[in-house]
């Protein structure tokens, strides 16, 4: 029997603690519909190489991103769960993509030019980031993407290098397409800008309640009205309009209250998440890992042939 699914991939970089801007614009994107798909689901642990320079951290928080993959309710039978670094057919590929554009072209990337504007290191991986993860997704003849809107720019690089090299060499290919889903593709964090782990801003996935509650209550509500915005926004994440209605009109402008309902919410929504993610080992992520590799190499290596076929690689 042909497989005639359509083909889901995303990916979380292994560089920091997830926070509910990761689960809200990409995860749960992915949870929703992955089962429709032949779905796989990577931690991009070199990307991550692109900002962190402590082994100890990096390798706990590989752990720690398989765990929440599978504490979220991703069942790694149904989606190919496994990590960048383990399949070299990765940073190959790249590397072919590296050759297929210019260097003015990977200079106008947003996440480049962020990172240079705010005096990092560019080093040369972050450069390239866009091609390495153009390699993540067409090495897998992916569809569709679910990523936040950040990634958006991504995904147009990515379909640049699939264009030119199918121009060069033939429909070897695929064009993916992002999934970026109305109201979630820029999560606000705290003070109400993009969350994100570089402005400290963020709501933990998986925080302690204690650390759930100095969040929220850290939200930045001065000089707003009735409502507190910064904490409508993402109440609006865990309940609908009309179920926060009530609650908004009975609590106007007691922004202390709406707070303490927020962290309730967010706990209810959190709790049982972080009890299934307590039972999760680290054999069971090793395991998990092992059999996603096996299972995307199976796939990438068909791709990256013809790749190698088509460039002139491989010698017959
Ligand atoms: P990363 O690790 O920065 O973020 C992971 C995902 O979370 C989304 N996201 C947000 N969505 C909404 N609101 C926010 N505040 C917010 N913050 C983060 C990101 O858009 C992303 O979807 N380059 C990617 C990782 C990657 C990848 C891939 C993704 C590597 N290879 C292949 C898709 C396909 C990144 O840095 O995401």
């Amino acid at each position: 029997m042909t497989n005639t699914k359509k083909r889901l991939l995303t990916g979380l970089q292994s560089s920091g603690t997830l926070h509910i801007g990761n689960y809200f614009g990409a995860l749960k994107p992915f949870l929703d519909i992955y089962q429709d798909y032949d779905s796989y689901l990577m931690v991009a642990d070199y990307h991550a190489l692109t900002s962190l320079r402590d082994p100890a951290q990096l390798r706990q928080n590989i752990f720690n991103v398989v765990k929440d993959y599978l504490a979220v309710g991703v069942d790694p039978e149904k989606a190919v769960i496994f990590r960048q670094s383990d399949n070299q057919d990765h940073t190959e590929l790249g590397w072919v993509l590296d050759c297929m554009v210019t260097v003015p072209f990977l200079m106008q990337a947003h996440s480049y030019k962020a990172k240079v504007d705010k005096g990092i290191e560019p080093n040369a991986g972050l450069f390239t980031y866009p091609m390495l993860q153009a390699a993540d997704i067409t090495l897998y003849d992916i569809d569709v993407v679910p990523v936040g809107e950040d990634q958006r720019q991504h995904l147009e690089y990515t379909r640049e290098a699939v264009g030119k090299f199918n121009r060069a060499f033939g429909e070897v290919l695929k064009e993916p397409k992002e999934m970026i889903l109305d109201g979630v593709g820029i999560v606000p964090g705290v003070d109400g800008q993009k969350m994100s782990k570089s402005y400290g801003n963020t709501i933990p996935l998986f925080g302690t309640k204690e650390e759930i509650e100095k969040a929220v209550m850290s939200i930045v509500t001065d000089s707003e009205g009735d409502r507190p915005e910064n904490v409508y926004a993402i109440h609006k994440l865990l309940k609908s309009e009309d179920e926060l209605a009530p609650l908004y009109e009975e609590k106007k402008g007691r922004y202390g209250d709406l707070k303490k309902a927020l962290i309730e919410d967010l706990e209810n929504f959190i709790a049982p998440m972080r009890e299934k993610r307590n039972q999760i080992t680290d054999d069971d992520v090793k395991s998990v890992l092992a059999e996603g590799v096996a299972k995307a190499k199976r796939t990438s290596g068909q791709t990256l042939k013809k790749v190698r076929e088509a460039i002139g690689i491989d010698l017959g």
